[in-house]
């Protein structure tokens, strides 16, 4: 028997609820697929943080290095400086442990969860390559001035060739395996000059990938289209800034950002699957919170684990308990955090019982 060891960090405010569902989806994926799993707490962020001073200290850092996975709650908190939490902890997991992809989904599993009139599940079924280790994300900002009218602020948007082509054949080798074979690069390539390195990267590549329908869109023109026409994307490849933009975007249209999730991924090595939400602090402690994408982020990850099946049936189930009613609603509140949790994970047993998803 496989056995996955996982580091579940549950995070600040709605985090450790919403993980704590995540895993109870995981240990049931277990149970019913056979495959084991070994999980290691970590209590890293803002209370443990205002308690210790540290955010990850070195030994833990280098113990996560040799898990399989990490599963991530949220991120932040008012009683710190804005992104000082989030560069401190998810920014050091994703840099220091250069996962450079972070695959994003954005898939419709109720038409009544969409804003867009009309839009049906076969109309939103995308899945955006964003680039993770780059751009103005890695770099300093620059103050001159600080505090004078005539004050400058600067920031860096970086972009090597090597980061750059390792994320469109990441998204290349996606695109391919997906059956409609298409990816769109968004840039602003019109504006940021500097992103002629991706156009270029992306027209090179793709001559290995003739298989693959190529298109470009610049992120505002990608905006307009992903509410216009949802359908006209497949596979998305974007920078680093722009992805976390329009992926927002995409959360939305899926029905929020309660359902929305995201794996950190360097193929081959551990990698760390998250909800996109925020950790909600109003929410805190109160059962309220939706852990669906919490419970999906979990299905992500035992599918880069190579668990296909359990992954595909967690998935399943998720979007039958939304399209039928079942859960009605994405709203904070409008079911309990660990009843949302205990439904999934019931009926991920009774699909196997009537033999579906064989
Ligand atoms: C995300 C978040 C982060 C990002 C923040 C918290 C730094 O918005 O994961 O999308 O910008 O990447
Ligand atoms: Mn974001």
């Amino acid at each position: 028997m496989t056995t996955h060891r996982i580091g579940v960090l549950g995070g600040d405010g709605i985090g450790p609820e919403v993980t704590a569902e995540g895993v109870k989806i995981l240990r049931r994926a277990a149970e019913l697929f056979g495959f084991g799993l070994d999980l290691v707490d970590y209590p890293f962020g803002a209370d443990h943080c205002v308690k210790t001073k540290e955010l990850i200290p070195d030994s833990a850092f280098s113990e996560i290095r040799q898990l399989d996975a990490v599963l991530l709650g949220a991120i932040g908190d008012p009683r710190f400086e804005t992104g000082f939490l989030e560069f401190g902890i998810v920014g050091r997991l994703r840099f220091d442990l250069d996962l450079y992809v972070n695959l994003r989904p954005i898939k419709l599993y109720a038409e009544h969860l969409c804003p867009l009139k009309g839009k049906k599940p076969e109309h939103l079924d995308i899945v955006v390559v964003r680039e993770n280790t780059e751009d103005a994300y890695r770099s300093k900002p620059r103050f001159e001035n600080k505090g004078t009218p005539d004050e400058v602020a600067a920031q860096e948007m970086i972009y090597t060739r090597k980061g750059t082509e390792r994320i469109i054949r990441y998204a290349y080798e996606l695109a391919a395996a997906r059956p409609r074979k298409k990816l769109t690069l968004v840039d602003k390539a019109n504006a940021v000059r500097a992103h002629d390195l991706y156009r270029r990267v992306f027209d090179e590549v793709g001559r290995e990938y003739p298989q693959v329908q190529k298109d470009n869109a610049f992120v505002d023109a990608c905006c307009m289209w992903m509410v216009r026409n949802p359908e006209g994307f497949d596979t998305i490849v974007t920078t680093n800034m722009f992805g976390d933009i329009i992926t927002d975007l995409g959360a939305v249209l899926q029905g929020g950002l309660g359902i929305a999730a995201g794996g950190n991924i360097h193929p081959g090595q551990v990698s760390v699957f998250e909800p996109i939400h925020g950790s909600a602090p109003k929410y805190k402690g109160q059962n309220k919170a939706n852990p669906i994408a919490a419970i999906l982020a979990g299905a992500m990850m035992l599918d880069h684990l190579g668990e296909r099946d359990a992954a595909a049936r967690i998935e399943q189930v998720v979007s039958d308990l939304l399209a039928s009613g079942r859960i009605p609603s994405l709203q904070a509140g409008a079911m309990r955090t660990s009843e949302i949790g205990d439904l999934v994970a019931r009926e991920a047993a009774a699909a196997r019982s009537v033999g579906a998803n064989p």
